[in-house]
């Protein structure tokens, strides 16, 4: 495993629309575990391919307490409720807004074992699961923030997802 270098955010990657994932290969494989061991080392929640240049529909999510989720092809099947709260993302330091995410869904994607499962998401899981899918339509949450935080506002407890 490798960490990787994120792309910087004003790179044009961040928005294009991924493409789909049809064998899961080597590379594809290995592509994960970085994503992963990178996501961790940046301390991010959620981590998508696009962020290190790569235009696949790939993201890794961290659930903390060394445990993470990937998922290919990730789908959002339903989703109800709205819940507003900060967001960043590690491809934008430094700006956290108000962002209005469903409070539940329900996710359909690949494992790295080529095995498709569902889960149910809700709260913070289910905010890093939209935030990381959002990346693979090329959309970054500053689109979706009702309000930025200001300056002041932001303090080191700001999450990076
Ligand atoms: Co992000």
């Amino acid at each position: 495993m490798a960490i990787r270098k994120l792309v910087s955010s004003e790179h044009e990657v961040l928005r294009e629309k991924a493409s789909v994932i049809k064998t899961i290969t080597r590379p594809i494989i290995v592509l994960l575990d970085d994503m992963v061991e990178t996501m961790c080392y940046y301390e991010g929640l959620g981590l998508a391919a696009p962020q290190l240049g790569i235009p696949r529909r790939a993201i890794v999510v961290n659930l903390g307490e060394g445990e993470t989720l990937k998922l290919i092809n990730p789908e959002i099947l339903e989703s109800d409720g709205e819940v507003v709260e900060v967001e960043g993302c590690l491809s934008l330091p430094g700006v956290l807004g108000e962002v209005p995410r469903a409070e539940n869904i329900v996710v359909e994607a690949l494992n790295g074992n080529n095995n498709t499962f569902k889960m149910n998401a809700t709260g913070l899981l289910a905010r890093i699961i939209q935030h990381e899918i959002d990346h693979l339509q090329g959309v970054l949450f500053v689109d979706r923030a009702r309000r930025m935080l200001d300056p002041e506002e932001i303090e080191a407890k700001g999450e990076n997802i």
